[in-house]
This record gives C-alpha cells, sequence and structure tokens, in this order.
C-alpha cells in the first residue's frame, strides 16, 4: 500500500507537470509565443545574388518603421554603419553568409541565432537615444570576440 504523503506528492507532481505542459502550450499557440519557425530558406552559396540581400543597408519602411537588411559573415555585420531616429521600430532582416553567428543587442531582449541557408527576422523598438552594441554571441571562428558593431539611434 503508498503511503499517503507519498500518494499526495506524486498527485502534486504529476499535476505540475501537466500544468507545465499545458502553459508551454498555451503560450506557443494561444499567444504565439513559439521559437522562430525558421521556414525562410536561402542558398547560403548566393546570398549576394538574392534579393534582399543583394542590398544590404537601412530603408525606411514606414512613418517609424525600418528594416535593416544584415548578412553576418566572419567576422562582421553588413552593414556596419545603423543610424535611426529615436522611437523607430525596427526589423532586422539577417542571414549568414558563412557559418552561424549570433545576434545580441546589448542592453535589449535580442537574442537571436543566425544560421546559413535560414533567413531570421527579428524585430526590436528603440526609444532611448544612445549606442547601442551588437554582438555575435556564438562561437564562429578565431576573430568571434572581435565580430561587433553598433546602432546609433538618435
Ligand atoms: Cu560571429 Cu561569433
Amino acid at each position: 500500500m503508498m503511503h499517503k504523503h507519498e500518494k499526495i506528492w506524486l498527485i502534486l507532481s504529476t499535476a505540475m507537470i501537466v500544468g507545465f505542459f499545458l502553459f508551454a502550450g498555451y503560450q506557443t499557440f494561444a499567444l504565439q509565443m513559439g521559437p522562430p519557425s525558421h521556414q525562410e530558406t536561402i542558398d547560403p552559396q548566393k546570398v549576394d545574388e538574392t534579393e534582399p540581400f543583394d542590398n544590404p543597408g537601412v530603408f525606411q519602411t514606414g512613418e517609424n518603421e525600418y528594416e535593416v537588411v544584415m548578412t553576418l559573415q566572419i567576422f562582421s555585420f553588413t552593414p556596419s554603419e545603423i543610424e535611426i531616429p529615436a522611437g523607430s521600430e525596427v526589423t532586422f532582416t539577417m542571414t549568414s553568409k558563412d557559418v552561424t553567428h549570433g545576434f545580441q543587442i546589448a542592453g535589449t531582449n535580442v537574442n537571436a541565432m543566425v544560421m546559413p541557408g535560414y533567413v531570421q527576422k527579428i524585430t526590436q523598438t528603440f526609444n532611448e537615444p544612445g549606442e547601442y552594441l551588437i554582438l555575435c554571441n556564438e562561437y564562429c571562428g578565431s576573430g568571434h570576440q572581435l565580430m561587433a558593431t553598433t546602432i546609433t539611434v538618435k
């Protein structure tokens, strides 16, 4: 026969596991907080010839909206100079030309992996003027720690 306390803990822990699953399912499907699906693919050998990456840069797409089309490669970000007005919503559309890189903006929640063969998109609103440091946070080779750039928000 099972001890009474044992039974209570078994029920409680089972309920917790079921609860976590339900919560994760709710976040993913109801709140659409699932991880990026990486549906958009690209031939990593032909990034320079493939739109929009044939023309990387900063583009205004709305009143307070910008798109930054960016390629990541050993050991740099293109474009390297990004300047946007404060209050802008910026969508970064990125891909890698070689190995897996990271895209982290210090002081924000932006933190993404950028893999060859895939298009990564991430949106961030910059309300505070200043210089934001962009770092590669995936080890990508001997120059990894030098792979950084800045965004200037004016
Ligand atoms: Cu790119 Cu580390």
